[in-house]
């Protein structure tokens, strides 16, 4: 049998669950054809050869481009986030992870290693940064690819059993309205030694070489019940190549210049994991 393409796989895949989509513009519902989704007012969005929709109006310049994203997904794939995968999935794995959401996606490796793990029917990353989902959707098959920006997703209320948010911008109202009355989100954010090793070299003597996450929990139990907090802690050797891949590609070294930033291992992981419920 012929091997559909990228297109094709996610043309039907949109279509099998089309019910899950809403136009961004007048939130009105959908309909896939023609490799494009339209609404009632025939607001138009079409699907790109790689698979993945643009949902956006307007694209977004973001700090973030094409060799950053490729960075952070040799990063990734080298295995340097490994913990928090396995104690994400364990998190998941009791749960009903039928309609999974990975708002700010990224380059996509964290979502695309989840969905090899849990059940699930399906898997959506959502990102403002084109470069990003261009990445993720050139790389992997298993999820529906958008870029869309989190103040204002393309989904139908009470969508998603759980959205997964690791180390991103959040935003809580559009959480709330998208997750099903049982469903979890699970965000990840920086502990206090979170690449310290970096931390210490560029921010040496000011008052950023640590960090509180006091502040992100605080407003995230305003509005869900945190069920459960856990921390991520692991100490990665890297070589220097995925050394470089680490600076490259973490927002710490933004206008550093790279080459003054010299050589260490090994390197702290450490996040936390926040899991709440409405
Ligand atoms: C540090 S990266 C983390 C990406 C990914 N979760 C990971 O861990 O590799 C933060 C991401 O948030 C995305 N982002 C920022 N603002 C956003 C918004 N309003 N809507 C969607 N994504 C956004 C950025 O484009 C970027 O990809
Ligand atoms: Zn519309």
């Amino acid at each position: 049998m012929k091997k559909l393409s990228k297109k094709e796989l996610a043309m039907n895949r949109i279509e099998k669950h089309i019910d899950l989509f809403q136009c961004p513009v007048c939130h009105e519902t959908m309909s896939a054809d023609d490799s494009k989704l339209t609404c009632q007012n025939r607001h138009m969005f079409d699907l790109a050869k790689q698979g993945y929709i643009n949902m956006v109006q307007q694209s977004k310049k973001t700090q973030y481009d094409q060799s950053l994203f490729e960075a952070r997904q040799r990063l990734i794939q080298s295995g340097f986030y490994n913990q928090l995968m396995i104690q994400i999935e364990s998190l998941l794995q009791s749960r009903n992870t039928d309609f999974l959401l990975d708002a700010g996606c990224g380059e996509g490796s964290h979502l695309a290693q989840i969905l090899d793990t849990v059940d699930h029917q399906l898997g959506v990353g959502v990102d403002i940064a084109k470069e990003g989902i261009q990445t993720a959707a050139k790389t992997y098959e298993n999820a529906q690819w958008i870029v869309g920006d989190l103040a204002n997703t393309p989904f139908t209320d009470k969508a998603f059993d759980a959205i997964i948010n690791i180390l991103s911008p959040s935003n809580y109202q559009e959480f709330t309205r998208l997750i099903k009355d049982s469903g979890i989100v699970i965000k990840v954010v920086p502990g206090p030694n979170y690449l310290k090793e970096l931390r210490e070299q560029i921010f040496a003597g000011t008052n950023q070489e640590g960090y509180s996450n006091e502040e992100t929990v605080a407003r995230f139990k305003q509005f869900f019940h945190l069920t459960h907090r856990e921390n991520v802690y692991d100490e990665v050797t890297l070589t220097e190549g995925q050394f470089h891949d680490l600076i490259q590609m973490t927002p710490l070294t933004q206008g550093i210049d790279l080459s003054s930033i010299n050589f260490v291992e090994p390197i702290t992981l450490d996040l936390e994991i926040l899991v709440g419920k409405k």
